[in-house]
């Protein structure tokens, strides 16, 4: 029965646990990350790359020395040769980690454009992105168009993307920058104020913290909050206006518990907890204490651990009973055998002065040694 209740208790405290922790065997992640679907433009744009990555790891030294008019003609021909673009093909896409394998679909099911860019039309169209992606496949705009039929972008003032830039899908409105408002983005939102201005250019910067959220600012710092925030009292008036912080360790009552010391910050506070040795403080460290905690006493002004000086002493007093005891018991073996007693005896002299010595080399004070095992043995079993 006992057995059977200990294999249950092993089985559960250690086997269980363990299979549980089993992480399952395949690094789903990298998976996904092969098998992921990229938007039309961007897998056409993923092809293309890793396509001109090829060119330019397949491309050879033109000046190796050598007759150049000969190298010139064996390059030129080389460099639109078959060859060369079985050679790229080969690699293609192999380098892509995202989306691998969609770029590897969209090489096989266009391998046909590629090769005809690559003999008829590589040298008066260069750029295969605009070949395959924007003209023969429409998956593309150019930069700054839009939308099915390559519309220009709306614009943005540098302050905003065009949504839908350079792909065949969004609308072309404006999707401002954080601090940016309006069609174009040439307003500035809500908590941010207009620092400058010109025909072409707008710049907006955040309101001050002090300003309530929602209020706005007519410019910059404290003093151009339309309201002030929670922490800021409103000054009125004159020159001083504006939001000024509010000091909540002086100006509040109780503003952290008790034991705890007050930092003020820009808008608010921090409670920070005292040093351990003190109750009450207004600052950190045992410096600072109002009065001492229980168990510390003020000394030279700092608040100083006593209890813990009385377990010291209270551990060297256990410890010479511990070898008076052992004293003593080897009395008591004494009247019974002589020899074992002087055995004991010799054992116990050796113990104390190993403790001993080890007790005045080791620098933490007050840890009892262990009594080794033999020794507890010997004394036990006679
Ligand atoms: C449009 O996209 C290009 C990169 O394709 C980027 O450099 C540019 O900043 C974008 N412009 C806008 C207004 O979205
Ligand atoms: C201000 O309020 C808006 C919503 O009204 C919120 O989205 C935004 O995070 C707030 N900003 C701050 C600094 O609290």
């Amino acid at each position: 029965m006992l057995r059977e209740l200990g294999y249950v208790a092993f089985l559960t405290l250690f086997v269980i646990p363990l299979q549980a922790q089993v992480p399952p065997a395949l690094p789903s992640s990298e998976k996904s990350e092969k098998n992921a679907k990229l938007p039309p433009c961007r897998a056409c744009r993923v092809l293309v790359n890793s396509f001109e990555d090829g060119m330019r790891k397949t491309e050879r030294n033109k000046h190796d020395g050598g007759d150049a008019a000969w190298e010139e003609e064996r390059l030129g021909s080389y460099k639109t040769s078959e060859v060369r673009l079985v050679e790229i093909q080969e690699s293609l896409c192999n380098d892509v980690t995202r989306g691998s394998s969609q770029c590897h679909n969209l090489a096989e099911d266009n391998e046909h454009l590629i090769e005809e860019w690559w003999v008829k039309h590589q040298t008066e169209e260069p750029d295969l992105f605009q070949y395959l992606c924007i003209d023969q496949l429409a998956v593309c705009c150019p930069n700054l168009h839009f939308g099915p039929n390559c519309e220009p972008c709306s614009d943005c003032h540098g302050n905003g993307q065009c949504k839908g830039n350079g792909t065949r899908k969004g609308n072309g409105k404006c999707l401002c920058d954080a601090g940016y408002a309006g069609e174009a983005c040439t307003e500035c939102a809500l908590q941010y104020y207009e620092a400058f201005r010109d025909e072409s250019k707008i710049l907006c910067s955040p309101c001050h913290v002090a300003c309530l959220n929602g209020t706005g600012c007519r410019g910059a710092g404290p003093r151009n909050c339309n309201s002030c925030a929670k922490g800021w009292a409103t000054l009125s008036g004159g020159e001083k206006q504006g939001c000024i912080d509010v000091n909540e360790c002086l100006e509040v009552r109780n503003a952290c518990q008790r034991n705890q010391f007050c930092v003020n910050t820009e808008g608010s506070h921090t409670c920070i907890n005292c040093d351990r040795s003190c109750n009450g403080c207004s600052g950190d460290g045992p410096d600072l204490c109002n009065t001492c905690a229980d168990g510390y006493e003020l000394r030279d002004g700092l608040c100083t651990d006593t209890a813990g000086e009385k377990r010291e002493h209270y551990v060297t007093m256990t410890r010479y009973l511990t070898y008076l005891g052992l004293c003593i018991a080897t009395c008591v073996i004494f009247q019974s055998s002589t020899w074992i007693a002087s055995l004991v005896g010799l054992a116990v002299a050796l113990y104390i002065s190993v403790s001993e010595y080890w007790l005045s080399g080791s620098t933490t004070k007050g840890t009892s040694p262990t009594i080794p095992d033999h020794l507890m043995e010997e004394l036990r079993g006679k």
